[in-house]
């Protein structure tokens, strides 16, 4: 259950990092977060339930939870001033941009409340940030669709408060969808952490410098936004919409994978730990359907991902290379039926993961074997030599 101290990856013995948080089996295809399957948490739990279990270790009591939900409507606001900064910014700005960047500037309101080493600070911005990232990431897709932003509605829910600050506007009562309310809290929870993935690392390092939880946090943006990573979930997107538009077959589609045409990848799929169906995407695919058909929505991307799928599963290439879809293959498909545009998809992976890269932050700012990050070298370089004339 703990896992190998270290990892071999052909040349150089790294030590792997130890955490309590969460535990994957790769070949199994199992997701625990704190020994919770995920299976049971996105069925049963709420994400802020969920963020207090990755946070302190246990499930929450009610009147904890009930605490904590309530600390956190108190402290949504912006300050004024950082409203302004989003004016700064091209309409055309990509939204991931905007969160990393207004996210750095967030720590600029908190100076002297911000010293890793005092527990109220960390605490208080753990709540900061759990309250702020929704409504800034909610400021970036008003911004990139030219509407007013509204204030924060503290009588709602987390999750219905950030679907009306992204879809309500100033002119009209805003009315919650319970079907979208549902399926975007299962989806939130499945994103909530994923152990030393590319993003998390990035937290624990860029933390382990003494770098504040809001530099940290930023780093961390910045490391979902690649298309590899995170920004996955955006380019399955926009792969499906270039093989409808091609009107390219999806069997030609997949032969150009396979024969690594222009470089191209079957993007949500493949995975670096998974080497079998990642249990996230099982659960997103069987909530796909009901949630479309429950929004009345029927979109042939759904059906277009669903034939990628089932041609690459039964494709020695992809069985080959244990390449099977990962969380971010059927998410956007979801998102986009809620009315999310294709650039805000890996924003809403960056909240979703947003309580693990803290659980991760403090987990790394109380482990007393952390030292400042630094990776292990094996030099490949030239050897010793001297500059001409010398
Ligand atoms: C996330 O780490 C995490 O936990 C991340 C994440 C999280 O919750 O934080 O789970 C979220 O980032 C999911 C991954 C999202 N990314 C994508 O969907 C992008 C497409 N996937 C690939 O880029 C790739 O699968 C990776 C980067 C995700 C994983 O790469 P690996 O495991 O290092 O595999 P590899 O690059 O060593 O490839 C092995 C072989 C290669 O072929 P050969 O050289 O052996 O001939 O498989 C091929 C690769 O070309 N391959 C693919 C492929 N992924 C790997 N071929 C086509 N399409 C793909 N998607």
């Amino acid at each position: 259950q703990t896992g190998h101290t270290t990892l071999d990856y052909g040349f150089v013995n790294t030590a792997a990092t130890k955490s309590a948080i969460t535990y994957i089996d790769g070949d199994e295809g199992i997701l625990r977060y704190r020994g919770y399957p995920i299976e049971q948490l996105a069925t049963n739990s709420t994400y802020l339930e969920v963020a207090w279990l990755l946070l302190y270790g246990e499930l929450p009591t009610a009147d904890q939870l009930g605490a904590f939900d309530e600390r956190i409507r108190r402290h949504t606001l912006l300050h004024e001033d950082l409203k302004r900064f989003f004016s700064s910014l091209p309409h055309t700005a990509h939204p991931m941009s905007v969160l990393s960047s207004a996210t750095a500037a967030l720590s600029t309101y908190y100076e002297g409340q911000s010293d890793p080493n005092n527990p109220e600070h960390v605490e208080l911005n753990t709540i900061r940030l759990l309250a702020k990232l929704p409504v800034i990431a909610a400021y970036a897709h008003k911004k990139s669709v030219g509407q007013a932003f509204l204030y924060p509605d503290n009588s709602l829910s987390f999750v219905d408060n950030f679907l009306r600050l992204n879809f309500g506007v100033m002119s009209e009562q805003y009315e919650i969808n319970p079907v979208m309310s549902r399926a975007l809290e299962r989806l939130l929870i499945l994103h909530e952490d994923h152990e030393q993935n590319a993003s998390t690392s990035t937290v624990r390092l860029v933390g382990s410098t003494g770098a504040n939880q809001f530099s940290s946090i930023s780093a961390g943006i910045n490391a979902l936004y690649g298309p590899l990573h995170g920004g996955a979930n955006e380019a399955v997107l926009d792969m499906l919409a270039r093989i409808r538009d091609s009107g390219e077959s999806v069997q030609r589609f997949v032969e150009r994978v396979k024969n690594k045409e222009d470089g191209v990848k079957l993007m949500g799929f493949g995975h670096r730990v998974y080497k079998n169906y990642d249990p996230r995407a099982k659960l997103v695919k069987e909530s796909a359907d009901e949630v479309l058909t429950e929004l009345g929505v029927h979109d042939p991307l759904l059906d277009l991902a669903k034939e990628l799928e089932d041609i690459a599963l039964n494709d020695d290439y992809f069985r080959e290379r244990r390449l099977y879809p990962n969380v971010d293959f059927y998410t956007g498909v979801i998102y986009k039926a809620m009315g999310f545009p294709t650039r805000m998809f890996t924003v809403l992976f960056a909240i979703g993961r947003l309580p693990g890269w803290l659980a991760h932050w403090r987990e790394m700012q109380n482990d007393p074997q952390t030292k400042i990050g630094r990776p292990q070298q094996l030099y490949t370089g030239s050897p010793r030599r001297d500059y001409p004339g010398v």
